[in-house]
């Protein structure tokens, strides 16, 4: 069971459905590593045919490096500017270039079309033993480079049912905030999503409920407002963990709900549609 308190360090209540300024929704696709030039191509052309785009919902495909420049040019062949391009992974450090062979800067990613950078996965964490330390330095380079940040949080199972799943996310949250450099460029506000992803519910088939996803969300967001004002106004707060077409209504309703990060279900062009109409009819 989800611990329905704050932990101490939190003296706010929650504020669900206190977005700040921010009514925009985002459908997120994370590809991992999958895909082809081939389905590049066939998944944009179909994808545009199912896609009807509105201005309230922001729609970011993250493909595998290597396909970036083709997505790229699909979008301009297609005509469809209005879908962003966001990135797996970039090199942890602060070099925009230097002697690390295999390695891709931030700055290499915006100077290739991404808009947006992934850290912090789960299966990064896992199978890469990617550190705390390793995503702060990422999402400085991410700033420093104009790309936006998507930081995935989320507990294990065993976590869950210890009912650390507030510790948990603090702890993430805590080291990647707290050790951040607020970019000069910065004025007013700093733009970061945050993605829960509950690891019990990546690629399993386990959806975490609209309840259980709101609890944390509405949590997350209480905690930026009163530990890190100055991110609070930026901030958006997506779920992550086996959405599919027949989940993602019931998720989006949430007050505390800025939009999902999808994997499995986002390399169907017909779901991804799907999944995105449900966000403008929200
Ligand atoms: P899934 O993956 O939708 O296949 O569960 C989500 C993710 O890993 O971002």
């Amino acid at each position: 069971m989800l611990r329905m308190c704050l932990p101490i360090s939190v003296i706010k209540e929650p504020s669900p459905g206190a977005k700040g300024d921010k009514a925009l929704l985002y459908i997120i696709a994370n590809w991992k590593m999958h895909g082809s030039k081939t389905f590049v191509q066939t998944f944009m052309q179909s994808l545009a045919s199912y896609l009807v785009p509105d201005s309230g919902v922001s729609l970011i495909i993250c493909p595998p490096t290597l396909y970036i420049q083709s997505l790229c040019e699909q979008i301009k062949i297609l005509n469809i500017p209005f879908i962003q391009i966001g990135a797996q992974h970039s090199f942890a450090g602060s070099q925009t270039e230097g002697a690390f062979t295999g390695e891709h800067s931030a700055s290499m990613l915006q100077e290739s079309g991404c808009r947006y950078l992934l850290m912090g996965h789960s299966e990064r964490r896992q199978y890469f033993a990617q550190t705390e330390a390793q995503i702060v330095q990422q999402g400085q380079s991410a700033y420093n480079a104009g790309l936006v940040p998507i930081l995935c949080v989320g507990e294990s199972l065993e976590q869950r049912q210890a009912a650390q799943t507030f510790e948990v996310i603090e702890g993430q949250l805590e080291s990647f905030l707290s050790n951040f450099q607020i970019p000069v460029q910065a004025k007013d506000k700093v733009d970061l999503i945050i993605a829960y992803e509950p690891l019990w519910a990546i690629g399993t088939g386990l959806v975490a409920t609209p309840e259980q996803s709101e609890a944390v969300h509405a949590w997350i967001r209480a905690y930026v407002e009163d530990r890190y004002p100055r991110f609070a106004k930026g901030l958006s707060v997506v779920y992550g963990g086996s959405v599919k077409p027949a989940n993602a209504e019931a998720l989006l309703a949430q007050p505390s709900m800025d939009g999902l990060l999808i994997g499995g279900s986002s390399m169907d062009a017909e779901a991804l549609a799907d999944i995105y109409a449900k966000a403008v009819s929200i």
